[in-house]
């Protein structure tokens, strides 16, 4: 696996998009110090002070976009492998649908996985990686912390170094086995599992109680009326957590 340092971009999925378009197949991390055009998921801007982890590791993938996304769990597992290489208690670490990595219930990390059609065939596959390693944005609707708050304060290239080998790892056992080991590995860690939640879509809101992750990834709400509602895209609250 190779590592590249940058110490200033636009977005580092955009450097690997860019690079994937012109012919390069990874692995390969690429990480910044700073972005200007940091994105996260569903068009917001992912900002963030130099000291914080902003990388993007790049591979190129012989499956279908909609298998290649079950990897951003992988991804968010991985993150909680630097949570606790951080010293943050792992009882405390919790993984929030889809991607979120939560610490006491606040964010410290978020995924962007992007992918398209590799120029010699098969996929890309760009797995953004933003993690709150030394300071964290306010916002009240979406608390956020970092993880020197609750250990120690890690370099981002150590940060980078536990996050690739662990994503590495789970990206085998995803490759060899199937989703299943990484499914179970993050239900294991779901944030809020079994109880109410409120779940933001597109032009609705939808409340149930949070029952399962589907083998597609896909979040399981049972509402009161007894329908289940599988939820693949949006954001999820818990109205009983705050
Ligand atoms: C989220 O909205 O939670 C996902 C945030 C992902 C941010 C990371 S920082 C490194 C990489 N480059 C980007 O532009 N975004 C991702």
């Amino acid at each position: 696996m190779r590592f590249e340092h940058l110490a200033e971009t636009d977005s580092t999925n955009e450097e690997a998009k860019r690079r994937a378009l012109a012919g390069e197949t990874g692995p390969v991390w690429i990480r910044a110090d700073r972005q200007t055009a940091g994105r996260g998921r569903r068009g917001r801007r992912w900002s963030g002070g130099a000291g914080n982890l902003y990388a993007t590791g790049l591979y190129r993938l012989e499956t279908q976009p909609a298998k290649a996304a079950q990897l951003s769990f992988a991804a968010a597992l991985a993150v909680a492998d630097v949570a606790a290489a951080a010293g943050v208690d792992p009882e405390r670490i919790t993984l929030k649908w889809p991607n979120d990595v939560l610490v006491d219930g606040r964010k410290t990390a978020g995924v962007l996985l992007e992918s398209g059609n590799a120029p010699g065939g098969g996929l890309w596959l760009g797995v953004g990686v933003g993690i709150n390693l030394v300071d964290h944005p306010e916002d009240a609707e979406r608390p956020a912390t970092d993880l020197a708050a609750h250990g120690r304060a890690l370099e981002p290239d150590a940060a980078l170094r536990v996050l690739a080998d662990s994503f590495d790892a789970w990206r085998r056992r995803w490759a060899e086995h199937g989703f299943a080991p990484v499914r179970d590995a993050w239900l294991a860690r779901a944030h809020g599992l079994g109880g109410t939640c409120v779940a933001r879509l597109e032009d609705e809101t939808v409340e149930g109680v949070f029952a399962d992750l589907t083998s597609e990834g896909a979040l399981r709400l049972d509402l009161k009326d007894g329908r289940r509602r599988f939820i693949s895209a949006g954001d999820i609250f818990f109205p009983s957590a705050r």
